[in-house]
C-alpha cells in the first residue's frame, strides 16, 4: 500500500495544533482500542506533552478485553490517564469529566492559592477520523452542544462546546491524520476504517489480515470459517474459505477477490469476535 503523509498536511495540521494547545489544560486523545498506536496522530504526542492527556480507548466493544487492560496499563505507565470506552453505547463516557477534573487538580491548586475562582477546565479533544470522537462529543454533550462563544485571543470558527459547569470541550474538526507510512500501520488503518476503501487493495489487507489471524487468533478464525486445522500458507487458508462458503469461479476455481471482501468485512462487522491488531509488547509503532 503506498499511501503518502504529505509534508504540506503534516505542517498546517502542526500550526493548527500548536495554535489551540495554548489555549487548553488538558488533551483527550480517542484512539481505537483495536489499534491504539496505529490509530494516533505522530503529531499529537509530540505537540501536547505539556499538558496532562486522557487517553480514551474508544470501540473497546470490539477489541479483545484482555489486550484493552494491557494497553490501559500500557499508556497508565507513560503518564496518561486512560479510559476503556464503548461511546456507541456510552460505556465510560460518564467517567471523562472526572478523569479531566483529576488532571486538572494543579490547576485548581493554583487558583485556590492565587484565590482566584476557578474557570471550566478547556479541554482539546483529538483523534484520527473514524475513531469515534463525533460519537464522544456527541454521548458527552448530547443536546447541549451549543457553540459557547469565544474566548478572548480565539479565532472565531473554533469549536468550544460545553459539557458541564466545570468542562468546555474544543474540538479539532478534521485536521488530524493518522501517520501510515509504515505498512502494518496502513493495514492496521484500513481493517479499521480509518483509511478510505478506495486507496486500499482487499486482497492485500485480507492476507494482511489472515496471516496476523493465524498467528494470534487462529480459534476464532477456525470457528468462524468451521476449520479443524488453520493451513500454514495463507493461500492455502484462502481456498479453504472459498470451498467453505462456495466462493468460485468457473472453472471450481476460489474468486480471491470475494473471498478477500469476505474476510475483510468479517472483520469490519466483527463476525470473528474481539480483535485487536496490535499488542504492547510486539508493537511496531
Ligand atoms: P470520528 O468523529 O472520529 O470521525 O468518528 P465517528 O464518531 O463518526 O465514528 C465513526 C464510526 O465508529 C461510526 O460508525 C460510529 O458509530 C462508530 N463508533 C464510534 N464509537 C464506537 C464504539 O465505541 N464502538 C463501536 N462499535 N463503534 C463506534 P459509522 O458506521 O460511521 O456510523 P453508524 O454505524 O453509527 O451509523
Amino acid at each position: 500500500m503506498v499511501i503518502q503523509w504529505y509534508p504540506g498536511h503534516m505542517a498546517k495540521a502542526r500550526r493548527q495544533v500548536q495554535e489551540k494547545i495554548k489555549q487548553i489544560d488538558v488533551v483527550i486523545e480517542v484512539c481505537d482500542a483495536r489499534a491504539p498506536l496505529a490509530s494516533r496522530n505522530p503529531l499529537v504526542d509530540e505537540m501536547t506533552r505539556s499538558k496532562p492527556r486522557l487517553m480514551l480507548l474508544n470501540k473497546s466493544d470490539l477489541a479483545d478485553p484482555e489486550m484493552n487492560r494491557k494497553w490501559a496499563d500500557y499508556f497508565e505507565k507513560q503518564g496518561d490517564a486512560v479510559l476503556i470506552v464503548d461511546a456507541q453505547k456510552g460505556k465510560g463516557i460518564k467517567d471523562i469529566p472526572g478523569k479531566v477534573n483529576e488532571l486538572a487538580k494543579p490547576l485548581y491548586e493554583k487558583w485556590a492559592r492565587k484565590k482566584v475562582n476557578p474557570r471550566p477546565i478547556r479541554a482539546l479533544i483529538i483523534g484520527i477520523p473514524n475513531a469515534g470522537k463525533s460519537t464522544v462529543i456527541n454521548r458527552l454533550a448530547g443536546k447541549r452542544i451549543t457553540k459557547i462563544g469565544d474566548k478572548p485571543g480565539v479565532t472565531k470558527a473554533q469549536q468550544w462546546i460545553k459539557v458541564d459547569r466545570q468542562l468546555d470541550l474544543l474540538d479539532t474538526p478534521g485536521i488530524l491524520w493518522p501517520k501510515f507510512e509504515d505498512p502494518h500501520v496502513g493495514q492496521m488503518l484500513a481493517l479499521t476504517g480509518a483509511i478510505k476503501e478506495e486507496i486500499f487493495d482487499y486482497e492485500e489487507s485480507a492476507v494482511y489480515l489472515l496471516r496476523f489471524l493465524s498467528q494470534s487468533y487462529p480459534e476464532l478464525l477456525k470457528s468462524r470459517y468451521q476449520i479443524e486445522e488453520v493451513p500454514e500458507e495463507v493461500g492455502d487458508l484462502f481456498d479453504l474459505i472459498g470451498k467453505r462458503r462456495g466462493i468460485l469461479i468457473s472453472g471450481g476455481r476460489i474468486d480471491y477477490e470475494r473471498v478477500s471482501e469476505l474476510v475483510f468485512r468479517d472483520f469490519r462487522s466483527g463476525h470473528f469476535g474481539r480483535i485487536t491488531l496490535e499488542f504492547p509488547e510486539t508493537s511496531r509503532t
